[in-house]
């Protein structure tokens, strides 16, 4: 077996990614505080949730957009690009082996390398949550920033509650992607291995 070393994670996807964990879970924290906060006992006093959620949401738009531009410019951007014909099995094959190829100690199907930077169900995950969910919650969030720009009707409901309901929902699935998204950074060359990439922009594999 031989060890390689490959500098996967540049220096802007380390930072875009460190303060777009830390935004996201101070969302995930405030987000939860105002939906569910009782009013005499807050966990996070209203106000003050409100006041940090919209700055924090304000923050991640930039800092979402030095992601966007960031894998239009450089080649960080060709490891979000799907090919479709063959990717349901794929990703099926990366799932098995996720759910007993790994247990029985086989090796994995699609081994990182610099063409290949996430396997594929990483790959599809990524770009599920960067291209579709983070963009669902930046824009409703815009539009709950400035709700007299949604209509007062959108279809069969009130245009603010489904705006809202469209928000809370990708946020959901947003935090249910990062608890998925943790555990499976630990299974690397060794439990550690993957957060120690994202400091120093090394991949360490077999
Ligand atoms: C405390 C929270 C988080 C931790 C500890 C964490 C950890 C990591 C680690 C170790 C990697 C490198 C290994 C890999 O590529 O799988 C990574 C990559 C990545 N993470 Fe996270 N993550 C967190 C939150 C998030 C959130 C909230 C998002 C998006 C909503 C996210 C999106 C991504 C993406 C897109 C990559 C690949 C970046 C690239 O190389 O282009 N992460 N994360």
């Amino acid at each position: 077996m031989t060890e390689e070393r490959i500098y996967l994670y540049p220096v802007w996807i380390r930072l875009w990614h460190l303060f777009n964990a830390i935004l996201c879970l101070i969302s995930i924290i405030t987000g939860i505080s105002m939906q569910f906060s009782n009013p005499k006992f807050p966990m996070i006093r209203f106000d003050v949730a409100v006041s940090i959620h919209n700055i924090v949401g304000i923050i991640l738009s930039v800092n979402y957009l030095l992601f966007f531009l960031g894998n239009i410019v450089t080649h960080n951007g060709k490891y979000y690009k799907l090919i479709f014909p063959g990717l349901s099995s794929r990703v099926k094959t990366q799932f098995r082996y996720y759910t007993r190829g790994l247990f029985k100690g086989e090796m994995a199907p699609y081994p990182l390398n610099s063409e290949r930077k996430f396997n594929p169900l990483q790959q599809v995950t990524y770009v599920g949550a960067m291209y579709i969910l983070i963009p669902i919650i930046m824009i409703t969030g815009w539009a709950l920033l400035y709700p007299e720009v949604i209509p007062s009707r959108l279809f069969w409901a009130s245009g603010l509650h489904l705006i809202d309901l469209f928000h809370i929902t990708a946020a959901f699935l947003v935090s249910l992607f990062m608890f998925i998204h943790i555990y499976f950074c630990t299974i690397g060359k060794s439990p550690l291995s993957n957060f120690k990439s994202m400091i120093d922009g090394y991949h360490e594999s077999h």
